[in-house]
């Protein structure tokens, strides 16, 4: 008896994400906010929206960092079309990590590992109805409790379909393999992260480690960065499961193929970037992104040193793993590595 039901569910989720692909790509036949002629009516206050701030470039044409943002916006267009074949649907479950600020008109994919817990604190911030007023009085773990910000995901095909068609879309990313040395210096080298040492830790020894001592399968608190990589390319990692958000791909998080983002922030540019999508949002008065004193930031230099022993072969297949996201967004093969 539960086949039939598993069936219909499946039914509707198609004819779900139907809606959302319809009406989504229709919007992008005219991609400029002046669709919605609401210019004087966002949100009751005489002003734009940040997407029409964005694509009525009048007073902002001439500023190199919005020709930036265009050129990145061009570029990962471009990129799309070159490497992916037939549009995939949108389905409500891609939306999981499109945060939504509907005072502002914002919606956020955040990637881990790349000042997303930051950029978690601003946007509670900007949707709490004031109770909150600095982002950095807001502790850590609580910027990642669900359900203290919205998922677009949680919204019906309607209010998807209007949010992805009048609200400014944006994502922040950073160099793969910097992203990847980060996850891993951050989840495997600290003590403290014992749940991701019994949940991947013990796996990783136990497949990629020859003769593992029983306290390291038991603990999986050593897991070296080679060892990890293994885990990363071995097919059957990714056949059990899709991989932690931690080390994912941003092409597999934020769908930057099929969701059009309006602004492609980098860590890289980080508070550029952030004071670009806050001044478009019309909320700098009300947030200032948080600088970052971090000394134990991952650096490229650092990302050569845990590359250092990872044979060419395995470099190559990590490569390949991640290359869309070097595509995307305009990130090279990195001069440390030894296939080129
Ligand atoms: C891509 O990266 C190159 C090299 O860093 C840079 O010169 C170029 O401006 C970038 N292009 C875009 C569109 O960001």
């Amino acid at each position: 008896m539960r086949r039939p039901k598993v069936g219909r569910m499946v039914l509707a989720t198609c004819v779900g994400s139907f809606f959302i692909l319809i009406f989504y790509f229709q919007s992008n036949l005219k991609p400029a906010a002046n669709q919605d002629s609401g210019r004087t009516s966002w949100r009751g206050k005489s002003r734009r929206s940040p997407l029409q701030a964005l694509y009525d470039s009048e007073q902002l044409e001439l500023s190199a960092v919005h020709m930036m943002h265009q050129g990145r916006r061009e570029l990962l267009e471009e990129e799309c079309r070159t490497h992916t074949r037939k549009r995939r649907v949108l389905i409500p479950e891609d939306l999981k990590h499109l945060i939504v600020d509907d005072q502002h008109g914002l919606l956020y994919c955040y990637v881990p590992k790349v000042a997303c817990t930051n950029w978690k604190r601003v946007l509670m911030v900007l949707t709490g109805d004031g109770r909150y007023r600095d982002p950095l009085q807001i502790p850590a773990n609580e910027a990642h409790v669900a359900g203290n910000l919205r998922s677009l995901s949680e919204f019906s095909t309607a209010e998807i379909n209007h949010r992805l068609r009048t609200y400014l879309k944006f994502v922040f990313v950073r160099e793969p393999f910097e992203r990847l040395v980060s996850a891993y210096r951050n989840k495997f080298t600290r003590s403290y992260n014992t749940a991701f040492h019994k949940r991947y830790g013990t796996k990783i020894v136990r497949r990629h480690r020859a003769d593992p001592r029983a306290e390291a399968l038991d603990r999986g608190d050593d897991v070296s960065f080679k060892e990890f990589v293994h885990y990363l390319v071995d097919p059957q990692t990714q056949r059990e499961e899709p991989f932690n958000e931690h080390w994912e791909r941003v092409h597999a998080l934020c769908h930057p193929c099929l969701i059009h983002y309006d602004v492609v922030g980098k860590y890289e540019t980080l508070e550029q970037d952030s004071r670009y999508v806050l001044q478009l949002a019309g909320a700098e008065a009300e947030v200032r992104f948080p600088t970052s004193g971090k000394s134990t930031r991952t650096t490229g230099d650092m990302a050569a040193q845990f590359f250092h022993n990872i044979s060419p072969f395995y470099q190559r297949k990590l490569y390949n793993l991640y290359r869309m996201d070097f595509l995307l967004f305009n990130y090279s093969i990195p001069a440390y590595l030894r296939f080129r």
